[in-house]
């Protein structure tokens, strides 16, 4: 493949957890980054709504060459990808498939928790995945609306956001799961928070890593010879200051240079 970038897009700072992802399995590789923090969030929004929303931002990438586009939300992930699939002349990666591998590999049980939007929660697309690799694993599902927010607001380790995970967590955690798919690209911001509160044997998965992996196999093992730049674009659709503060704090990086676009409606 060429050296064109890789275009990842979320509706908001999430998706910074596949973009790290991506960063540590190919550290050559240019990225350009879309977050579509006017809209965030797309998990209360409905199907047709978000494949607009995720159209629009693939549209976006495509214009900036990227040779690939990874749709780093779950929402978008859950109800547009087909949709992406069809209208995009590159690959397309989605963070479901790699989460769900990633639960049925880490589950000795096959109870496995998914906590997601309420978006990703009811299009079914995790339990959908899960069982088309493990049919006999029992999957329970919990929509966790205000982890988003929490996310967004730089409150992933407060007290409130601990408080709203338990109540969140108790009926998984009645059904006896011993993996939980952070279903959510918002959701490994609050990893702290889960594990403060969760018994010791569950064991968290989120789909950066294993969508990392895809791209990475995606792309054949050419890609780790090639000298990129390695370089990061971030845009986003609102004022940057937000994603600025949050997200530089979980990078552990001070993104200096975010560009604020419109999207093409
Ligand atoms: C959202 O925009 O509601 C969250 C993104 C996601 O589903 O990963």
């Amino acid at each position: 493949m060429s050296l064109r970038a890789i275009g990842i897009f979320d509706s908001g700072v999430g998706g910074l957890t596949v973009l790290k992802a991506i960063r540590q399995e190919l550290p050559l590789e240019s990225l350009v980054y879309l977050g579509d923090t006017a809209r965030v969030p797309y998990g209360t929004k409905s199907p047709p709504t978000v494949e607009r929303y995720a159209l629009q931002a693939a549209a976006f990438l495509l214009a900036q060459q990227v040779k690939m586009v990874v749709v780093a939300c779950n929402t978008a992930s859950s109800v547009a990808l087909p949709a992406l699939q069809r209208a995009l002349p590159v690959p397309v990666v989605g963070v479901i498939e790699p989460g769900a591998a990633g639960a049925v590999e880490t589950s000795r049980s096959g109870r496995i928790g998914v906590i997601g939007t309420e978006a990703t929660i009811a299009s079914a697309a995790y339990p959908q995945a899960i069982r088309a690799l493990r049919q006999d694993a029992e999957v329970y599902s919990a929509a966790c609306p205000l982890f988003v927010p929490l996310a967004e607001e730089g409150w992933a380790e407060h007290a409130v956001a601990r408080l709203t995970a338990q109540e969140y967590l108790a009926p998984l955690l009645q059904q006896r799961v011993d993996t939980l798919v952070l279903g959510c690209t918002h959701y490994p911001l609050l990893r702290r928070t889960l594990e403060a509160i969760l018994p010791p044997e569950v064991r968290l998965v989120d789909s950066a890593r294993q969508t990392a992996l895809q791209v990475r196999r995606l792309l054949g093992p050419q890609t780790l010879a090639q000298r990129g730049d390695g370089s990061c674009r971030f845009f986003v659709t609102d004022e940057p200051a937000r994603f600025v503060r949050v997200g530089g704090a979980f990078l552990g990086e001070a993104l200096t240079e975010v560009q604020r676009v419109e999207l093409q409606c």
